[in-house]
């Protein structure tokens, strides 16, 4: 099939999370299966020209946005194998330091900036000829587009014939600003109603996505039956039921060349299922590199987003509790984001500083580390439409505690310590009491090598590739490009 693919970031070129990882992951996967694959970004500050060996192409690219037109270059590489990769130049909107935001506060013109982003892609596609079955979309970014085939370009004849699927990925975000975008959007107020792209007297862009998007997509199963209450889908919850015919959730999977143990150059010593030695070895050097003493003791680490949503403050406060209680235990994070979380931690680790390491920034060598050389792995998400470390630390035998939310449910068996069966340890409210109790549980199970080993060999046959992604993807862009 032929394939459109439109996303804010992508690995290696930009990321701020898991979608970039998803957006590098799903489209290589889709070309490895035989389809062609176009993928659409905006040409960041960070995305380095001459590195990814990117060339301009075409003529230069007329966006109508507003009142007028502003012109964009589009640039080229096929640094991403097998997929045609293309980025939208628009130094005004797109040359700057944050990929949404400076130093955690978003642009005041984020919605110009991404609606323009959708419009230009489209402008894109007509330019290069390309003739696509599928367009897929992700998140709110790119949500304008099945809007905007619904509208300006309804009538074109290749694009009429191309079905629109939205990702969701996070309904924490979902681009609501002002009536007055409608003109950035050279939309007539007759769209501006509740059945449509109206949100309590704004413009929200997500729900212009659910609305008019051929098919909606969320990262996991469970995700997409929580959106669908008030919890999780927040005022949006009313529009995913309405909608849930369309509705379905597909797991994201693990890019076991990127993560695994056998073959990772972040990882001072590799290891397998079959022989454990270099995981004791990288937990030794995890503990060096924290400063931290007494290797037999078992360590839980973290690699997280700070915000609200992963829930690192029920962390802290179930930390702090645990280290008065429980002697023999070490917690190592790695984290960038919202500085109340950081201040927080900084006060527990000044109670224990012999027990915790801390690294604030973003460091991916550092994460692989962390997933090598621990022993648990802790995801109290309040919410988690996929995740993705909680895979990645089945893969290195480091055994996630976990909320069960979204994909975290989808992805983590319960251990047994009877049946033997299970890979992980999971708990259901959003409570550092329960987060307590399993933890402590975990740490009962470490103390028995025997039954420990075993939950490490579950963990490690867990598979979950890209590929098994794409041909969930795969069959659904076959369905939905059937239906008229
Ligand atoms: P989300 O997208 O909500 O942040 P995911 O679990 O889907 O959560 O993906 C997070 C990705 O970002 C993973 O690849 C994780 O390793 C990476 N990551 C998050 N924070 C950091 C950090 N501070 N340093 C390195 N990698 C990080
Ligand atoms: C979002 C979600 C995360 C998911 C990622 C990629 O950032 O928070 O759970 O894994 O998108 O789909």
């Amino acid at each position: 099939m032929n394939i459109v693919f439109i996303t804010s970031e992508a690995y290696p070129f930009a990321k701020t999370g898991g979608l970039a990882d998803y957006s590098y992951s799903l489209p290589k996967a889709l070309a490895k299966r035989g389809h062609t694959v176009h993928l659409f970004l905006p040409r960041y500050y960070c995305v380095d020209k001459q590195k990814f060996d990117c060339t301009l192409i075409g003529k230069p690219l007329a966006v109508p946005i507003g009142s007028g037109i502003r012109w964009s270059g589009i640039y080229y590489t096929s640094y991403l194998e097998g997929v045609h990769t293309y980025f939208i130049e628009h130094d005004d909107y797109y040359g700057r330091y944050g990929l949404y935001d400076y130093n955690g506060v978003s642009y005041n013109d984020n919605a110009e900036r991404f609606i323009y982003f959708c419009r230009a892609c489209i402008e894109a596609i007509k330019q290069l000829a390309i003739v696509p079955e599928i367009i897929h979309c992700n998140d709110w970014q790119t949500a304008c587009i099945p809007l905007f085939l619904n509208t300006h370009y309804a009538n074109d004849y290749v694009l009429k014939k191309a079905k629109s699927i939205l990702t969701i990925h996070n309904v924490g975000y979902q681009g609501v600003f002002g009536k007055e975008v409608l003109g950035l959007m050279q939309l007539s107020e007759e769209l501006f109603n509740p059945e449509n792209i109206e949100f309590f007297g704004n413009v929200n862009l997500l729900k212009a996505g659910l609305v008019n998007a051929d098919n909606l997509v969320t990262v996991s199963k469970k995700y997409a039956q929580e959106i669908q209450e008030t919890e999780y889908g927040y005022d949006l919850a009313p529009i995913f039921k309405k909608y849930n015919q369309k509705l379905s959730g597909i797991l994201n999977g693990v890019d076991y060349e990127h993560w695994n143990p056998e073959t990772d150059d972040f990882i001072p010593y590799k290891y397998s299922i079959h022989n454990l030695t270099g995981k004791r070895k990288c937990k030794k050097a995890l503990k060096n590199f924290y400063g931290l003493k007494n290797e037999n003791v078992p360590i839980i680490g973290c690699i997280s987003r700070l915000t609200y949503q992963k829930g690192i403050d029920i962390l802290i406060n179930t930390l702090d509790w645990l280290f008065f209680d429980e002697k023999e235990v070490q917690f190592v994070i790695v984290g960038s984001g919202e500085q109340w979380i950081v201040d927080r931690f900084e006060a527990l680790r000044a109670m224990f500083p012999d027990r915790i390491g801390v690294w604030w920034g973003y460091n991916e060598k550092l994460a692989h580390l962390i997933e090598a050389g621990s022993d648990f792995y802790v995801m109290p998400s309040r919410y988690e439409p996929s995740g993705l470390n909680q895979m990645y630390s089945l893969a290195y035998g480091t055994i996630p505690i976990v909320r069960a939310t979204g994909g975290l449910d989808d992805s983590i068996e319960q251990f047994d310590e009877k049946l033997k069966t299970g890979n992980g340890f999971k708990y259901k409210n959003n409570d550092s009491a329960e987060l307590y109790t399993t933890i402590r549980h975990a740490l009962r199970v470490y103390k028995n090598k025997v039954i420990m080993n075993k939950l490490i060999n579950n963990a490690m046959l867990f598979k979950r590739s890209w590929d098994d992604t794409a041909k969930e993807y795969e069959e659904l862009y076959n369905t939905i490009s059937q239906n008229n």
